[in-house]
């Protein structure tokens, strides 16, 4: 009963890495030439401030989040580009959801207690209440498709508990039950230096992950420097079960390569870590430096971008607004 919508967001809190655009956004702009009715991509700033961002950075991260987006393939033409705090109905809907799931339910995620670490008294109340605010941002467009990765799949949960019971409390079938779409060969892309940890903005090392603004030089000596092991590349994806960092760069390849791991072994089945190396770090710079090299060029037109975005805002409302409305009907409200 509910058309097929796509939502997905990103926060502007720091560089996009190759993790964000292999799990995310090179989903995203595959999902745009789909079969849906409508495709929705936020730069989620409310999420940013869960943690203290610099006022200067986060408007700078924010347009060059949305330079990223459209420099990957998103278009504005093909879907609705946003950021959050432009449309007020993400945050209104959100405290609702404050108001229908329990604190119970929250303090089991995970990613909370990653990020808010031994010292879960001092996070603050949004870091907690982030799931909330993911939900509404997912069923104020009655999302039914949202494309993450595997870090998000908890969160997806708890959006589909918190459209449950609004349903179940109030006895309509107002909410879809959102399926997460988690698939291809990087779903987890791996820190470089640690096969145990995955990549992120928020790790220190900066060899730990690829930018998506690194020139060249900087991808291939990041790729040379990944950890490895000293065995050869196995013929089958059986052979990586037990050599996490191998596996990730295999992973990589294929999902930057558009194959299955199984297909990128079948070619490279055999070699050393030497040789594959070079290959994977020419794979890298030939897919990402046309993504930097055009986000460049949008970075110098920030009007071109916050024009964008005001558009996006604008489209975005005539699909928020009337869901906001009838949810305050259904509540008394
Ligand atoms: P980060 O985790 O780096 O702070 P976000 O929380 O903004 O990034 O995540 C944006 C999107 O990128 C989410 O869909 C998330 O699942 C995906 N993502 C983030 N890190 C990775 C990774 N290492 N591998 C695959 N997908 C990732
Ligand atoms: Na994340």
């Amino acid at each position: 009963t509910f058309p097929p919508r796509v939502f997905s967001g990103i926060q502007p809190s720091g560089d996009l890495h190759l993790g964000n655009y292999l799990g995310a956004l090179q989903r995203f702009v595959r999902m745009q030439d789909e079969a849906y009715e409508q495709t929705v991509f936020c730069m989620v700033d409310l999420h940013a401030i869960t943690v203290w961002q610099d006022p200067k950075e986060l408007a700078h991260s924010t347009r060059e989040l949305a330079a990223g987006f459209i420099a990957s393939g998103l278009s504005p033409e093909k879907s609705i580009l946003i950021n959050q705090s432009q449309v007020p109905e993400h945050a209104q809907l959100a405290w609702i959801f404050n108001c229908v799931a329990r604190m119970g339910w929250m303090q089991r995620m995970t990613q909370f207690k990653d990020k808010a670490g031994k010292n879960a008294e001092k996070a603050s109340l949004g870091l907690f209440a982030y799931p909330a605010l993911m939900a509404a941002d997912i069923l104020i467009y009655h999302a039914t498709h949202v494309p993450v990765g595997e870090d998000q799949k908890q969160h997806l949960e708890l959006t589909r508990d918190i459209a449950a019971k609004f349903n179940h409390d109030y006895g309509v079938d107002f909410f879809p039950l959102t399926e997460p779409v988690i698939e291809g060969a990087a779903t987890r892309v791996m820190s470089l230096r640690d096969g145990t940890k995955k990549m992120s903005k928020s790790d220190p090392s900066d060899a730990s992950r690829i930018n998506m603004t690194d020139d060249a030089d900087a991808i291939a000596k990041k790729i040379r420097k990944a950890k490895t092991d000293p065995d050869a590349l196995p013929s089958e994806a059986k052979g990586l079960e037990q050599r996490p960092e191998a596996r990730n760069l295999v992973n990589i390849y294929a999902a930057l390569s558009d194959q299955s791991v199984d297909q990128v072994l079948a070619e490279v089945g055999g070699q050393q870590f030497g040789a594959f190396k070079p290959m994977l770090a020419d794979l890298a710079v030939a897919k990402l430096s046309p993504i930097s090299t055009e986000m460049a060029r949008l970075m110098a037109e920030p009007d071109e971008i916050d024009k964008i975005l005001a558009r996006g805002a604008a489209q975005a409302r005539e699909i928020t607004a009337p869901i906001l409305q009838k949810t305050y009907d259904i509540i008394g409200m």
